[in-house]
């Protein structure tokens, strides 16, 4: 079970030390078993990471450019992130889809550049209502895992999270059914199974969107639900620990 904190674009220097300081503290306790992240804004990290130290709460970042170095203005390099011990990065997430318009070859490089640096990506996938209705979930969701693992070979070394988040469920207090949600986590599975065999069938797969404190227990029950990426939620250090505890709970069962 994994439980990972998205916190986009809020916090501010003091806010964001003061959140990262609660969640090292109250996860200190009967959370073992489950692996625990928070994705700060990049002028947050290095703060965050002094925080974090000697926690057990790992750090992440929120995107990543494909380039180690250069003439990219404004861009950040995933080893950049390496030095300051981000373990996970999030690629691909819907908000970079919709409004950067980052398109799935792009979102596959950065995942194998996250990944040849040492950091863990967590390659988000997930359709819109439109989509959804139109019975199109499942080829958009499809097509959005080839494009991100295409070239991408997992080792043990080579780590790879999956985030599913319908993006009608995205900040809107709206969540899928857990039968919903498990529905499109088998078919992830299988696909990247297929994709990338025995090493792909284990890769944990977290759902997202509008997880709260009151649905992470049905939502996490479910066979192919490894734990949440977890946003709004986040921001508050309470609901984020009581949704890691939920899947603390069960992941000791
Ligand atoms: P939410 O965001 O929990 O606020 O819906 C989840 C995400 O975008 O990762």
């Amino acid at each position: 079970m994994l439980v990972v904190g998205n916190w986009k674009l809020n916090t501010d220097c003091k806010s964001a030390i003061r959140l990262a300081s609660e969640v090292a503290r109250m996860t200190e306790a009967d959370t073992r078993s489950v692996s625990v992240g928070v994705c700060p804004p990049y002028v947050w990290l290095d703060a965050v990471r002094e925080r974090l130290r000697g926690s057990r709460v790992a750090l992440g970042a929120q995107n990543v450019y494909t380039q180690d170095s250069g003439a990219f203005t404004g861009e950040v390099s995933a080893p950049m992130l390496a030095e300051l011990d981000c373990a996970y990065v999030i690629v691909g997430h819907s908000e970079r889809r919709q409004y950067f318009r980052e398109s799935d070859a792009f979102v596959g490089e950065k995942l194998k550049h996250v990944s040849a640096h040492g950091m863990t990506p967590i390659l988000c996938v997930g359709e819109t209502l439109e989509e959804r209705k139109s019975d199109q979930a499942e080829s958009v969701v499809l097509r959005q895992l080839d494009g991100g693992v295409a070239g991408f070979r997992m080792t043990n070394e080579q780590r790879l999270i999956v985030a599913y988040e319908p993006v009608w469920a995205i900040g809107t207090g709206e969540t899928a059914t857990p039968e919903q949600a498990q529905e499109m986590h088998t078919v992830i599975r299988a696909h990247l199974t297929s994709l990338l065999g025995d090493q792909g069938r284990k890769a944990p797969i977290l759902y997202g969107g509008s997880v709260k404190p009151k649905n992470a227990n049905e939502l996490f029950s479910q066979p192919d639900i490894d734990g949440g990426l977890i946003g709004g939620a986040s921001l508050d250090a309470g609901s984020f620990v009581s949704i890691v505890h939920t899947a603390a709970s069960l992941s000791q069962k």
